[in-house]
């Protein structure tokens, strides 16, 4: 993993600079909840392959994923594991470690997660982690290329949000995490799926999107959102 440098790159242009990536082609989601399948939606708007899996057999959640997201594939956790370029992890965070420590070995993780100990119940080690729950999740997951995303939205806002780039009310959507190449690659996410992505740092900085943080649940232009996080 390459180090973290703390850069603060803005919107779409950002996101289509070189990487040594290739573009991502199948979104895999884990949970199948309120904000999997409102991303797995999403993808399949912005023409994206989508897999999602829950906790149960894919066919238990066949039926909801057919209504809620039809073209996307109900799959396993294995099976989204091993098949999807990009994944995003959408459980609710008392439930992540349920996962297997190797299960995103090599893969780009998406932590959307948010740790709410109203909802999730006090979990210690997620109190005490002074750079948010995502550093919790790349210990727990230490193969993985955890980037911390997607998560400041409630999903209304990123069903009804979502614009084309050069539409004038186009809001942003942070990233943040260690591995650059990673964060650019999720950028690129972003910016298809109707956001303007913004560099937002190391990985540490996660704190800054969670719900304690200011820019939560607000609806920000990309350069707002980049001095909200630069100022803290
Ligand atoms: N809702 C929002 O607007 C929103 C916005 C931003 C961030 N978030 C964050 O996103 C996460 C999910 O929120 P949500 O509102 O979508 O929750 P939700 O509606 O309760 O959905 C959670 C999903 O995760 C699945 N799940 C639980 N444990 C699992 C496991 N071990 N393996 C695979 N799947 C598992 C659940 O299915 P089974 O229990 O059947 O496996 C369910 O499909 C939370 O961390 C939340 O803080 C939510």
């Amino acid at each position: 993993m390459s180090g973290g440098h703390d850069d603060r790159t803005v919107g779409s242009d950002a996101a289509a600079a070189p990487t040594d990536l290739p573009a991502t082609k199948r979104v895999g989601i884990i949970g199948a909840g309120k904000l999997g399948m409102t991303l797995a939606r999403t993808a399949l708007a912005a023409g994206y392959e989508v897999a999602v899996a829950s906790s149960r057999p894919a066919e238990r959640i066949a039926l909801s994923v057919d209504v809620l997201a039809p073209g996307a594939v109900a799959s396993t956790v294995e099976d989204v594991a091993d098949s999807a370029d990009v994944i995003v992890l959408a459980v609710p965070v008392h439930r992540f470690r349920e996962l297997r420590s190797d299960l995103f070995d090599g893969k780009i993780l998406v932590d959307a997660m948010n740790y709410w100990p109203d909802t999730d119940g006090e979990d210690p080690e997620l109190t005490a982690a002074d750079g948010g729950s995502s550093v919790v999740v790349q210990a727990h997951f230490p193969g993985a290329r955890v980037v911390k995303s997607l998560n400041q939205l409630g999903y209304h806002e990123l069903d009804d949000y979502t614009r084309a780039p050069d539409a004038p009310d186009r809001i942003a959507v942070a990233a943040v995490g260690d591995d650059r190449l990673a964060v650019r690659a999720v950028m690129r996410l972003i910016d298809r799926l109707g956001f303007d992505p913004v560099d937002g740092g190391p990985l540490a900085k996660g704190k800054l999107l969670e719900p304690d943080g200011s820019p939560y649940a607000e609806t920000l232009s990309a350069d707002r959102l980049a001095r909200r996080l630069s100022a803290r």
